[in-house]
């Protein structure tokens, strides 16, 4: 073979619009919110995503494609770059040819160009959204994995680490984009052995990922569902409960309504 998989893995980034990682100041300059969200299944991460910014003004990397049916029906006119999903949506694809979609849909399968599109046309929308990165980390695996020829194989420890550091450094560069930016991440639930306590906390393969993700992040919430009147509402939540792996910012604290764009204006104005 010659190459290895990290001289693959750097060609394979090659071309796509490289982003430029920001110093802490300019970061801290550029006034963004970055906000991780981490919900079970049908609690409304999708649907936060495709409403975190009016019609063509979010951007968003889907890593799971059944969200497209939420997102078709609650902004219809959002971005969307598949992660690691290349099995063509036809209906996509097919309003696209019909001049139904505003906007370029299609164009870029992975997180480098998703990463790049944002940083390309930051100055135009409004926000930015990783769906999820449960799934994301998943992509990242098996990419990773089949480059070193071992598809569908467990990765060895070493592998793990290499496939740790790279998930790390993905959602550090999408999270320094000039741009608020929200991610979701898929939860669960566990039984912490000293003491029986069970915590509510993001779905990723590895401790550290589990704990350093969240702390890059200016809040964390957790979605879920209270049972209302006549139906189930969907809120968010950034503190109030200790079995949650959550972290408030100003005023963005206990029950939310599942608005990202009213949580930046709280935590800007
Ligand atoms: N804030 C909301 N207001 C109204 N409907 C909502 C809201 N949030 C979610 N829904 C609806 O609830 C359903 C599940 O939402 P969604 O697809 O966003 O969940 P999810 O957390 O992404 O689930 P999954 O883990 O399966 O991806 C969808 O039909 C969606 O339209
Ligand atoms: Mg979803």
């Amino acid at each position: 073979m010659g190459v290895n998989v990290n001289e693959q893995w750097d060609m394979l980034k090659g071309g796509a619009g490289a982003v430029k990682v920001t110093s802490a100041k300019e970061y801290a300059s550029q006034n963004k919110v970055k906000i991780l969200v981490i919900g079970g299944t049908g609690t409304g991460k999708t649907y936060l995503c495709a409403t975190a910014a009016e019609g063509d003004k979010v951007v968003i990397g889907l890593a799971e494609p059944q969200g497209m049916t939420t997102i078709r029906m609650a902004n219809p006119e959002a971005i969307v770059f598949p992660i690691g999903w290349r099995e063509p949506d036809h209906e996509l694809y097919e309003k696209l040819a019909n001049g139904e979609l505003n906007r370029d849909v299609l164009g870029a399968y992975d997180l480098d160009q998703f990463a790049g599109f944002v940083q390309e046309h930051h100055a135009e929308i409004d926000a930015a959204a990783l769906d999820g990165i449960t799934e994301a980390q998943e992509v990242i695996q098996n990419y990773f994995l089949l480059l070193s020829g071992k598809g569908h194989e467990t990765p060895s420890l070493d592998e793990f680490q290499k496939i740790t550091k790279r998930v790390h450094k993905y959602i550090r560069k999408l999270r320094d984009l000039p741009v608020n930016f929200l991610c979701t991440a898929l939860q669960q639930e566990d039984v912490l052995s000293d003491s029986n306590k069970v915590i509510k906390r993001m779905l990723i393969g590895g401790q550290r990922l589990r704990e350093r993700i969240p702390q890059m992040f200016t809040a964390v919430g957790m979605l879920g569902r209270v049972e209302g009147e006549e139906e189930s509402q969907h809120v968010a939540m950034f503190s109030g409960r200790k079995d949650c792996q959550t972290k408030p910012y100003g005023k963005l604290r206990l029950e939310q309504p599942p608005d990202f764009k009213e949580w930046v204006k709280l935590i800007t104005e």
